[in-house]
């Protein structure tokens, strides 16, 4: 009975890798124990106990629908961002009378980019569309690619993992509205930072992750908006009006929708991102200051409260990273499915930063749980550390 497996997580640690994963809220788990443990029902069950689960996903569908700022019926839950950025793609493209172009971004999350890459092995043709040496879209380049009558979808992320850097959703989606482009927006690190407000902003599709605001990881949402021609991405029953089978992930829907709740009463009273985003100034600037040779990548005009991507000159990000575990503080470089490997993220490569930063880029990422003494240990710890690394590992670029 008690063979689980143990978890030795070393506690206290400073975790400044939210755009990773982010720290599940006390009342999500809480809203989320009894489906766990007592209400196991099948929502799909005309019984009771089915219909303590069904009653449990449409609250949380309510919930989450306040937050994306759309109708309850435009949401299918899914098992989080990847498979709500692949059924966006999938979902859309059987209704677009053969149109063969993809417009997107350089800078994309592999979520969106890997699917992109299989399509065009079956003949898609993929526009990525450039950005500035600041992570910005080239609209000009945009503008242009649009006018193409073939362009069957347009997807783009709005708040980027890597840099924090947030593109004009509304400018882009007015461009998509006058050319009749279905416009989906992976809004997985903008949710909990950005309101969505999903119906005004004249997005078609729009992805989610109850994970990046403290809610569980393998709960998601695509929203598609009412009207437009959506094909199941996964078959197999009838849930979600038949938009995607599978008996539905109860406890994590519960704890989506609390998330959602929690995440959108934060928003509304700024001062919690204000919070964050005056820690975040606090430790970019502390890093500059202190660090020769370090900069920031990515518009410090336009970018969420929480993330700061900081490139030190000559040094390998991975043994930063190591030296920053071993001082109980986790950062990441880029995404975090690429750590391991020493290529410097295609983001940073689009933006044409210049290779002895992108090696030494790291991503620093917040949340609500950061407390200003992890900055200022962090901010003394970082200019020790980096001038040891550079000491016994400069990388001769
Ligand atoms: C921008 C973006 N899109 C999609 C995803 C994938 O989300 P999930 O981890 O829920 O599959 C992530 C996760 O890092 C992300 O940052």
């Amino acid at each position: 009975m008690n063979d689980y497996r143990k978890c030795d997580i070393i506690l206290p640690m400073i975790y400044l890798d939210n755009n990773a994963t982010t720290q599940i809220a006390p009342e999500v788990l809480h809203a989320m124990m009894p489906y766990l443990e007592k209400a196991y029902g099948n929502p799909s069950s005309v019984h009771q106990a089915g219909q303590e689960a069904r009653h449990a996903v449409e609250e949380a569908r309510y919930q989450v629908a306040e937050f994306i700022g759309c109708r309850p019926a435009e949401i299918l839950f899914t098992s989080g961002g990847t498979e709500a950025d692949n059924a966006a793609l999938m979902g859309v493209l059987p209704g677009r009378a053969g149109k063969k172009t993809i417009i997107t971004s350089g800078v994309e999350h592999s979520a969106v980019r890997e699917p992109l890459s299989y399509l065009a092995k079956q003949g898609y043709r993929i526009i990525e569309i450039g950005v500035d040496t600041s992570g910005r879209l080239d609209m000009p380049a945009f503008r242009a690619a649009l006018a193409d009558p073939d362009v069957a979808l347009l997807s783009l992320i709005w708040a980027n993992n890597e840099t924090g850097v947030v593109f004009d959703i509304d400018a882009v989606a007015a461009l998509a509205r006058e050319h009749r482009v279905i416009f989906h927006v992976d809004a997985v690190q903008a949710a909990g930072k950005i309101p969505l407000q999903f119906s005004s902003r004249g997005v078609d599709l729009l992805s989610i992750s109850a994970h990046k605001f403290h809610g569980p990881k393998g709960v998601g949402v695509l929203a598609v908006r009412r009207g437009v021609a959506f094909y199941p991405f996964i078959r197999g029953g009838p849930q979600e009006r038949d938009r995607r089978g599978g008996t539905e992930n109860v406890a994590g829907i519960v704890g989506l929708g609390a998330a959602a709740a929690r995440a959108a009463g934060r928003l509304a009273d700024g001062g919690n991102i204000q919070r964050i985003a005056s820690l975040r100034d606090k430790l970019e600037a502390g890093i500059l200051r202190s660090v020769p040779e370090s900069f920031v990548n990515g518009d410090p005009m336009s970018r969420t409260c929480n993330t700061t991507n900081i490139g030190f000159s000559s040094l390998e990000a991975e043994a930063i990273l190591i030296l920053l575990n071993q001082h109980e503080i986790c950062a990441s470089a880029g995404a975090a499915c690429s750590s391991g490997s020493l290529e410097p993220s295609h983001v940073l490569k689009a933006m044409g930063i210049a290779e002895k930063i992108a090696h030494g880029s790291v991503r620093f990422s917040l949340s609500e749980f950061t407390t200003e003494s992890e900055i200022d240990q962090t901010l003394h710890v970082i200019p020790q550390l980096i001038a040891r690394l550079r000491q016994v590992l400069p990388v001769g670029r």
